[in-house]
């Protein structure tokens, strides 16, 4: 997919804020300084076009940037930020399930997992908390650039078997680096595809 444009259109608190109309939406979540944002940017190939930062907690709210006047990428707030408060962690809590629940338009939520990491417990909550919801989802293993191949599949394949302890069925897997681009025409044609198919 060839991406002509794409334009921030606004930031919304809560999901009733968020843009009018019927176009599909794909959104990326994950826990805070994942590499949502920066994904995002390499997506479109837009470097500025969504905040990043060095400090996690940079994005706080629900932004959506519109692809091509047809689609959304929506960048949402990371879950699990240990500097938030309690009352402050909840609220981000509640924007991002009222986002992922209500939203009709949200056509499939992107899970971002630290390739780095052991499976984390926050990772696999939310994760279970989506397939109980129904919500469609598929996960993005991010800052593979950080790792050899042969560990990277290693940490895939704990990752799928942690999965595989409470889902039969896998959603599907992608691999990227917003620093090497990797992962950016499979996430795109992916998406390709799901819209195409909302056509027939
Ligand atoms: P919040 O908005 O705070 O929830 O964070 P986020 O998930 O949007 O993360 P963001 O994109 O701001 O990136 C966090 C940090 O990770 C930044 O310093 C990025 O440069 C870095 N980063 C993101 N993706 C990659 C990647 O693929 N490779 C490497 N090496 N660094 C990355
Ligand atoms: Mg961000």
């Amino acid at each position: 997919m060839v991406i002509k444009t794409a334009t921030f259109v606004k930031s919304s608190a809560q999901c009733s804020q968020c843009p009018e109309g019927n176009l599909p939406e794909y959104a990326f979540i994950g826990r805070s300084n994942v590499g949502k944002s920066s994904l995002i940017n390499m997506l479109t190939g837009f470097s500025k076009l969504a905040m990043t930062s060095g400090k996690p907690g940079k994005t706080q709210l629900i932004n959506h940037f519109i692809i091509n006047n047809s689609w959304y990428l929506v960048d949402l707030p990371g879950y699990g930020f240990a500097q938030r408060n309690k009352a402050q962690r909840l609220a981000f809590r509640n924007m991002i399930e009222q986002y992922v629940t209500a939203r009709e338009q949200l056509t499939n939520l992107f899970i971002l997992v630290d390739s780095r990491l052991e499976p984390q417990a926050i990772d696999l909550e939310f994760i279970q908390q989506m397939g109980e919801w129904g919500i469609p989802f598929s996960i993005v293993m991010t800052k593979t650039d950080k790792l050899s191949q042969l560990k990277l599949e290693e940490s895939a394949e704990r990752f799928r078997q942690k999965l595989l302890e409470s889902w039969e069925e896998l959603p599907p897997f992608f691999y990227t680096s917003s620093t090497t681009k990797k992962g950016r025409e499979e996430i795109l044609q992916y998406i390709e595809e799901i819209n195409q198919s909302l056509h027939k």
